[in-house]
């Protein structure tokens, strides 16, 4: 759908937003309540596209989660650690990477059962043998297109045996799926990241009874003992920080902005944003902060004023992964040459989000150097409007339309519907907080 941006011209943003569930967690308290015993209550789940493919995929295998709408609590009615049933379709993922990393993890252990993993065009092009190999350590039998590399994907479930494993990149997906599958493994598995990935796993298992232990120098060594039951949980999904970080970075370019996002998670593996945005000396206050649920959580003050170029290195990629769309946007109204490096994950997101933001916003007058592993983007610029393209992306969907919002005339997005991915009503409010 082609949506038409910034026609209102000089106007700011303005107001109060909440935004919706954050997607990490979502994901998560479907799964866990989907092996716990008991019933699990879900408030606050994210009511988009990425969560209803996990929760179609649960219910696939025989698990009853509840109508799934906004401002509504989920329920999920608990099958145990290794009730889930074999399904006699296909379970599509949709557009979820973290459906089918984590599906991959959890299903791969589940003795006499096959399952058969596909998504969407994006899903299907993304690398999954990084779940796949350590899981293949584990003794996990995994078949697909490219030596197992791209699904569709068959899982022939077997009982694995518990190990230890390194994994080669900084990922949640991946260190949470080698957890799922360590549950019902024989013996105890650690799993050791580079860098250590968004925790959100660590800590709802452990709120689920699981036995798990993290350890060594920041945070990088899990490890899982096998044998204790989950019990369903009351779950409290905060705000995601990575669907605030459009609000953050839009209030802090445009003239006059002045925006309030209430209900953030600020889990520290998440807020690497934060210290970029206090980098670049942005006007940003930290409000009413508390803990829900076992998650930090606060509201965020966000004002325009001038900005500093910022410079992004591999150790805080992982804080950040997602936010650096919207954080090139940034880098095109600062002052001086910011630089992305250790960014080559964002090659294999939902689409190449290097060369997508730098040909979408170079549509839009941006002066950005592409890198193997980075980017370099110049500041100063002033964007025109344009036509531009989210590529199916619904992060690249979103950051277009906050550079929409200071490009100078009117831009063009299309395929702006892939901002339902993770935020369905980003549009109604964006419209709500021009001023
Ligand atoms: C996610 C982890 C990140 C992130 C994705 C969600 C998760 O991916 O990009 O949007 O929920 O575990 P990687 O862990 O693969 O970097």
């Amino acid at each position: 759908m082609p949506l038409a941006l910034g026609t209102t011209a000089g106007c700011s943003l303005r107001g109060t937003v909440r935004v919706p569930g954050d997607k990490s967690i979502s994901h998560r308290a479907l799964l866990f309540g989907a092996i716990a015993e008991g019933t699990t209550r879900i408030e606050g789940l994210l009511p988009a596209e990425d969560p209803l493919s996990t929760a179609a995929c649960l219910r696939a295998m025989g698990v009853a989660v509840s109508a799934i709408e906004a401002d509504q609590p989920v329920l999920v009615k608990g099958v145990g650690l290794d009730g889930l049933q074999e399904p006699n379709t296909v379970l599509d993922c949709g557009n979820s990477g973290t459906t089918m990393r984590l599906m991959l993890g959890l299903l791969a252990g589940r003795q006499g059962r096959h399952f058969v993993l596909t998504g969407d065009d994006s899903l299907r092009r993304r690398p999954m043998r990084r779940v796949g190999d350590p899981l293949a350590e584990m003794g996990a039998t995994i078949a697909g297109r490219s030596g197992g590399n791209l699904a569709p994907l068959a899982i022939q479930g077997r009982q694995l045996r518990g190990t230890t494993v390194r994994t080669p990149v900084a990922s949640a997906q991946v260190k949470s799926a080698l957890i799922l599958a360590a549950l019902t493994a024989e013996g105890p598995t650690s799993v050791i990241e580079p860098v250590q990935s968004r925790d959100h796993t660590e800590r709802m298992l452990r709120a689920f009874g699981a036995d798990l232990s993290v350890g060594s120098a920041g945070d990088t060594e899990v490890t899982i003992t096998p044998g204790a039951t989950l019990r369903g949980q009351d779950v409290v999904v905060p705000g995601d920080i990575s669907s605030a970080a459009f609000w953050l970075v839009a209030g802090a370019i445009t003239p006059g902005a002045e925006l309030t996002v209430e209900n953030v998670g600020l889990n520290p593996s998440r807020t690497g944003i934060l210290d970029v945005l206090e980098q670049m000396g942005a006007r940003i206050e930290v409000l009413n902060r508390r803990d829900v649920a076992g998650e930090p959580v606060g509201d965020l003050r966000v004002s325009h004023g001038p900005l500093q170029a910022f410079t992004i290195g591999a150790e805080l990629i992982p804080r950040l992964v997602d936010e650096i769309p919207v954080l090139a946007v940034a880098a095109c109204c600062a002052e001086g040459t910011s630089r992305v490096s250790g960014a080559e994950e964002l090659r294999v997101k939902e689409t190449d989000r290097l060369a997508v933001m730098a040909r979408q916003l170079g549509a839009m007058g941006a002066r950005i150097e592409e890198f193997a592993d980075g980017m370099a983007i110049q500041g100063g610029v002033q964007l025109q409007g344009a036509e531009v393209d989210s590529e199916t992306d619904h992060r690249v969907a979103m950051s277009l339309a906050v550079a929409a919002q200071v490009a100078s005339g009117a831009t063009t997005l299309h395929r702006s519907e892939a901002a339902a991915v993770s935020y369905p009503r980003f549009w109604d409010d964006l419209q709500r907080l021009q001023a």
